[in-house]
């Protein structure tokens, strides 16, 4: 043997933990997270989502606690995501544009607490339209125009409440550079744009979509402007385009089935980018997990090390803060 490898021995360096941690390329901190959140009307409510265990609707007043809880575990970022009364959606998502709807009074109570965690918020009609699109429809046709005005809108909505960093997940054309100037025209020059550069048309979005209660609304499906799953080239050029447009961030979602679309656009932009670990592959973790089929948390820590490995500057994950406790304990 020893003829054979010549004296080269990969498992020497594998053989002590310590060892292990001194050849050790990446590494996954709690820096490298944000955190989504399910926020739903009420008070002191905390209602679980059943395709995403662990995962709740907060209340307005539970959503400050847990943006409290992202500070004191050191996770620099939440995201919101709004479930709305079904009541309030209808066919142009106006609710979107209500100063006082629930993201925004939810961006109020948490800006109050002056914490030092930067808010996100996801520019997109959806849970606000009766038909469950991301955009105005005219037929079956998902207006592009005429919906990035009202993202526009939708989005000065938003940070007119305090929303730091403006996440549009709309994947209409043109909106990052309409967003970007709606914003400087109205003095938020320092509003953060994270753009859904290439996000995919896919069907690991389902337990989102119980979370916002889109499933129950969506007409279709979101072929005509989220992205083939089949389509890497293309993933360039719609991050290009927003790179042109002023993002500030980039990302790619889902995220797992999409390492090699993180690695090239990291490779060829050297852009912040970020991955988002969809609900679906939160899903099928903690199923597995469940059933003793994997081991939860060492599968957790590898699909969030997996992003980190294949470029990502963060990742969006539901585990933000299971791992951020994780990573406390490891210190
Ligand atoms: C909608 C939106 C979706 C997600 C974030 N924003 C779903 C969709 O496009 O239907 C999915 C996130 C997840 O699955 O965790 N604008």
């Amino acid at each position: 043997m020893d003829e054979i490898l010549g004296g080269r021995r990969m498992r020497r360096n594998r053989r002590a933990d310590w060892s292990r941690r001194l050849v050790r390329e990446t590494v996954l901190t709690t820096n490298d997270l944000i955190w989504p959140i399910f926020v739903v009307e009420g008070a002191g409510i905390r209602q679980p989502v059943p395709s995403m265990p662990g995962v709740e609707r907060l209340s307005v007043d539970e959503a400050v606690k847990d943006a409290v809880k992202a500070e004191s575990l050191g996770i620099p970022a939440i995201a919101l995501f709004p479930y709305t009364d079904p009541a309030l959606r209808d066919p142009t998502g106006s609710e979107a544009l209500n100063p006082d709807n629930l993201v925004c009074q939810t961006c109020r109570a948490i800006k109050q607490e002056g914490l030092n965690v930067g808010l996100m918020t996801d520019v997109a009609l959806d849970p606000y339209t009766s038909h469950g699109h991301d955009g105005l429809m005219d037929g079956e046709t998902i207006l592009n125009d005429e919906t990035v005005d009202q993202l526009c809108r939708q989005a000065l909505n938003q940070v007119e409440a305090g929303a730091d960093i403006i996440g549009p997940s709309d994947m209409m054309d043109g909106r990052v550079a309409a967003i970007r100037q709606a914003m400087d025209a109205n003095n938020f020059r320092d509003v953060q744009i994270m753009s859904y550069a290439a996000k995919y048309a896919s069907a690991f979005y389902g337990p989102f979509r119980d979370a916002v209660g889109t499933n129950a609304t969506l007409i279709g499906d979101k072929r005509t402007y989220q992205m083939d799953a089949a389509n890497t080239d293309e993933a360039i050029r719609e991050a290009e385009l927003d790179i042109a447009e002023g993002a500030d961030m980039i990302m790619v979602k889902p995220g797992m089935p999409y390492l090699d679309i993180l690695w090239r656009l990291k490779d060829t932009f050297r852009m912040p980018t970020y991955a988002y670990q969809v609900s679906g592959e939160f899903a099928m973790i903690e199923a597995a997990g469940a059933n003793g089929w994997i081991d939860r948390d060492r599968a957790m820590v590898e699909s969030l090390m997996a992003f980190k490995r294949a470029g990502a500057d963060g990742i969006l994950t539901y585990f933000a803060p299971q791992v951020a406790s994780l990573l406390a304990r490891a210190l």
